[in-house]
């Protein structure tokens, strides 16, 4: 938004007469090279609507650090106008008695018409909208830098076979085949890719959406543990509490091969100044293809006293799911917009992919939510996913049976 526009937007404000200016204070973690920057826009539009934008960044990828912060905070009757949740995590949100009505702005922008119906279901908490999307990210990627696959003479893989051939031919020449920052949610971001390239979704969503004991302890999760490990042996020496947008520089400049991530990073491969297809490839995480394992960024909206912030926190909502705004933000982010009547045309081929992907799997049953990502489950089972994935990665024996037998365990004692 550029100072003259900034202008025109206040002046008109003041012309229709609208209420005076509130504040909206926005909890977020978005605060890495790329997401700064997306987030910025953000802030922009709200400056430009003549509110007042309080920052609430806490730093950590996944939002674990985030959602502790925003736990003392509503506690103690404080809340932000909005946070960042995600997933089942709203639900929580809203049993508990936190969240406000967005009902009215939600019927006059029209919601249920322009959202998929995945997101309208997460949004709401029964017959209210409580939460406002902001974007699809698709997490099975597989993010590669082409010179270094040319310099070593191999080709980047599309199945897990050729994935531990071409990491070892890669890890001869002296790269590190795969960047990963050892982190509990960054774990579970590589487990279940490879999870769902080994399971396919129908039993992918019987063991992580459903909670089926028969395959979240079964002997195919005894397969998906065993290529899980294998990865261990691909991410270098010093991988552990590594950032996740370290881990994308890492290929960026070419000092590794790969990284299987969400789409945010290619918010930082943007960032930095990088070229899809040119500096960077985006593929679908080996034996992938064709599959979307969802996460949808959200803001939720909490109950306030104070009028004037309020009505800024229905501006809030309303700048969100506005085209233009979806158009720079999801751009910049990485991402693809939530609104389904959008033309990707000024969108990269990553982007137009992902977008047929998410059409294509929605019909096909290839669609799937992200574990590390909160989509597939609650909080607590979510938690202990994330306990028994990491202890296992980061054992120095760990074995494959024996983290099946932990993980029935841990789920059947969080659910
Ligand atoms: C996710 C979030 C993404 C991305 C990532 C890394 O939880 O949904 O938008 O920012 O964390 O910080």
């Amino acid at each position: 938004m550029n100072t003259k526009h900034t202008l025109i937007t206040a002046l008109l404000m003041l012309a229709c007469g609208a209420a005076s200016a509130g504040e909206v204070e926005v909890l977020h973690w978005w605060t890495s090279g790329g997401e700064a920057r997306s987030v910025s826009l953000l802030k922009d539009k709200i400056q430009a609507q003549g509110n007042h934008w309080k920052d609430f960044a806490i730093a950590g990828g996944g939002g674990e650090s985030a959602m502790t912060v925003l736990k003392t905070r509503a506690v103690s009757g404080n809340p932000p106008s909005a946070a960042q949740i995600k997933g089942h995590d709203i639900q929580e949100w809203g049993r508990l008695g936190f969240l406000t009505d967005l009902n009215d702005v939600a019927s006059t922008d029209h919601w249920s018409q322009i959202l998929p119906p995945v997101a309208r279901q997460i949004m709401m908490y029964g017959d209210s909208y409580v939460a406002v999307p902001v974007n699809i990210h698709r997490v099975n990627w597989l993010w590669a830098n082409p010179k270094v696959f040319a310099k070593v003479g191999v080709d980047v893989p599309t199945s897990l076979d050729e994935f531990f051939a071409a990491a070892d031919k890669i890890q001869q020449a002296g790269y590190v085949p795969l960047a990963h920052g050892g982190q509990p949610w960054q774990n579970v971001t590589l487990f279940e890719a490879v999870a769902l390239a080994v399971l396919g979704p129908e039993d992918y969503q019987r063991a992580f959406v459903e909670l089926d004991m028969s395959v979240l302890g079964g002997d195919k999760m005894v397969a998906v543990f065993t290529q899980f490990r294998r990865m261990r042996d691909y991410v270098g020496a010093s991988y552990r509490g590594r950032d996740w947008s370290t881990a994308t520089a890492m290929v960026s400049s070419g000092e590794a091969a790969m990284q299987i991530m969400g789409d945010w990073a290619k918010g930082e491969f943007e960032a930095d100044g990088k070229e899809p297809g040119q500096d960077y490839l985006c593929m679908a995480a080996p034996g992938t293809q064709g599959l979307f394992t969802y996460n949808i960024d959200s803001f939720a909206f909490f109950k306030l006293a104070d009028a004037a912030n309020s009505q800024a926190q229905k501006d809030l909502a309303r700048a969100i799911l506005d085209k233009e705004f979806q158009s720079s933000f999801n751009l910049s982010k990485g991402s693809i917009p939530i609104r389904m009547d959008m033309d990707l045309a000024e969108f990269d081929q990553c982007a137009k992919d992902s977008l047929v992907v998410f059409k294509q799997s929605s019909q096909s049953g290839g669609l799937v939510p992200s574990v590390s990502q909160g989509l597939a489950t609650t909080s607590y089972v979510q938690a202990a996913i994330f306990d028994v994935v990491s202890n296992f990665f980061n054992a120095k024996t760990a074995d494959p049976e024996q983290a099946v037998d932990r993980l029935a365990r841990a789920v059947k004692s969080a659910m």
